[in-house]
């Protein structure tokens, strides 16, 4: 341990095809640092960090470790010297156990009984940091903050001495990246070092002691935390100062179009998750869910959307019953859906934006007719997509898969929205998007509302829902603690709903 005294990164300069993804970027950390890195979706943080990381050769710099200058060819190599990363997307191997995927890459793993020793190391990682996961689960039976776990654990069982972490918060609860932070403070304390991209200013503030942040591929700026505050930064990332306040139209509550009665859903090991559930969610109306996530929001919204069967209740769309039909059924019928694992499931990585921008209404007006893709409409569409939604890419026909994080989500999301639903169910949309971009997607959702649609909104994000919404649900364990009013409402109480339990007054 505490191989890594000082890093350095000078010069660094790196350019894909047609995007100038860093340029002359400067970053120096020490012994303990724990460096926050912001900057807006697009900026090349990722990049840097795949650079450092060995992922990604330099066109221009170079890379210093202890004063030394080091080629780091491979995340295999920067492992051995004692960099872990934890990416911004999953990389486990889903079919595999948790067990499993730590176990992989290892490279001094005990002779006698290897699969003993690393799951008692495992156990005992995890009782030690509060890092709690199953060993012996399927990494697709896990829920995204699960799986950011094992990350962690695997990454601090290779010995991570300088941990970079790719917003390693944005699918973890409030609860979970407080742990975390613990989990960082007491690194730092050890000597370790760790650098952390997040979009939210409070956690950089909190966490880390030093900033750098970049725009379009430099460093804007580069301070001790103590010399800044949230505004100050996010005047820094987005070059100007932004105002989070978000006016509604005053609108009465319109029909039904949705219409959940008595939904009971299994999870994946079989178990009830969503016991009785009853709810519906009406035109002009932004619907909010909270809570933790694992207590059967995932399910409910799979279930309604025809991604996993409803074992009893109904499921009524406009009326009609769509109970167990098909996820093209339903979407034909008017819900759209941003999914949580929106990656994973809302994009084909090595499919174009362009026929990425039109993945589920490929097959319908006016995108095809007989059979045939429409392409002009098509490329129009993927156009119009990223200028209102401000997707930051080299074109419509870039792979899916080279846009950043957020850019990624911003299509989706894009995507999504202007289909003109009935209903919008999106699963906490703004995770991973930049202060900017995270406006921009409250507004889309508050004009859907005021256009007339339905928005049922899940998120972990307290604040974010009561800014925009116009009911919310807590959700726990299943069932719903209450529906308030978040104009007349304490956000405390709603903290004590998703914990279980009732705050005095409620009815
Ligand atoms: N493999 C690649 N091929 C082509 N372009 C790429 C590739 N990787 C990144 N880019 C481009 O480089 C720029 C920087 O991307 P990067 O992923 O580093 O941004 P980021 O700061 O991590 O953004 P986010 O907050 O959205 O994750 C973007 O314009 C992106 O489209
Ligand atoms: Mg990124």
């Amino acid at each position: 341990m505490g191989k890594i005294a000082t890093v350095e990164m000078r010069g660094i300069g790196k350019s894909f095809v047609g995007v100038r993804a860093n340029n002359n970027v400067n970053l120096s950390l020490k012994s303990g640092d724990i460096l926050g890195l912001l900057g807006e979706n697009g900026a090349g943080k990722t990049t840097l960090m795949n650079i450092l990381y060995g992922l990604y050769q330099p066109d221009e710099g170079e890379v210093l470790i202890n004063g030394e200058t080091v080629q780091v060819k491979s995340p295999r190599e920067s492992m051995h010297l004692g960099i872990g990363m934890i990416h911004q997307h999953f990389m486990l191997i889903q079919k595999h156990t948790v067990l499993d995927n730590i176990i992989l890459g290892f490279d001094d793993l005990p002779f006698f009984f290897p699969q003993k020793v690393m799951r008692k190391k495992v156990e005992e990682f995890s009782e030690r940091y509060g890092l709690h996961v199953n060993p012996d689960k399927y990494i697709w039976e896990l829920s995204a903050g699960e799986q950011q776990r094992v990350e962690i654990i695997k990454a601090l069982l290779h010995k991570a001495d300088l941990l970079i972490m790719d917003e390693p918060t944005s699918v973890l609860t409030p609860a979970e990246a407080e742990d975390l932070f613990v989990i960082l403070r007491r690194l730092s304390d050890e000597g370790h070092t760790s650098i952390l991209i997040s979009h939210k200013l409070e956690e950089i503030t909190s966490v880390c002691n030093r900033v750098l942040v970049m725009r379009k591929g430099e460093v804007t700026g580069s301070a001790d935390i103590s010399e800044v505050n949230e505004k100050t930064l996010a005047t820094m990332m987005v070059g100007h100062e932004i105002s989070l306040s978000y006016p509604k139209k005053e609108l009465d509550q319109g029909e039904a179009v949705l219409e959940v009665k008595e939904l009971d859903v299994h999870s994946d090991q079989e178990i009830p998750i969503v016991n009785k559930l009853s709810f519906s969610v009406h035109r002009n109306e932004i619907m909010g869910i909270a809570g933790v996530s694992g207590n059967g929001q995932r399910e409910m919204v799979e279930a309604v959307t025809g991604l996993r069967k409803a074992l009893g209740g109904k499921v009524y769309l406009k009326g009609k019953d769509v109970t167990n039909r098909s996820a093209r059924y339903i979407h034909d019928n008017g819900i759209t859906h941003v999914p949580e694992e929106r990656i994973k499931f809302g994009t084909v990585a090595n499919l174009l934006l362009m026929e990425n921008s039109v993945l589920k209404q490929h097959h319908s007006q006016p995108f095809s007719a007989h059979n045939l893709m429409h392409y002009p409409t098509i490329r129009q569409h993927a156009k119009k997509l990223m200028e209102d939604y401000r997707v930051d890419a080299a074109g419509i026909n870039t792979p899916i898969k080279n846009l950043s994080g957020g850019n990624m989500q911003k299509l989706i999301l894009g995507r999504e929205i202007s289909a003109g639903p009935d209903l919008l169910i999106a699963a906490h949309p703004t995770y991973g998007l930049d202060i900017g971009a995270a406006d921009y997607i409250r507004r889309r959702l508050i004009d859907c509302r005021d256009e007339g649609g339905a928005v049922l909104l899940v998120s972990e994000d307290l604040e974010e829902l009561f800014q925009v919404c116009d009911r919310v649900a807590v959700m726990f364990e299943g069932r719903f603690m209450g529906i308030v009013d978040p104009a007349d409402c304490d956000m405390g109480d709603v903290g004590l709903m998703m914990a279980g339990s009732l705050p005095k007054e409620t009815k």
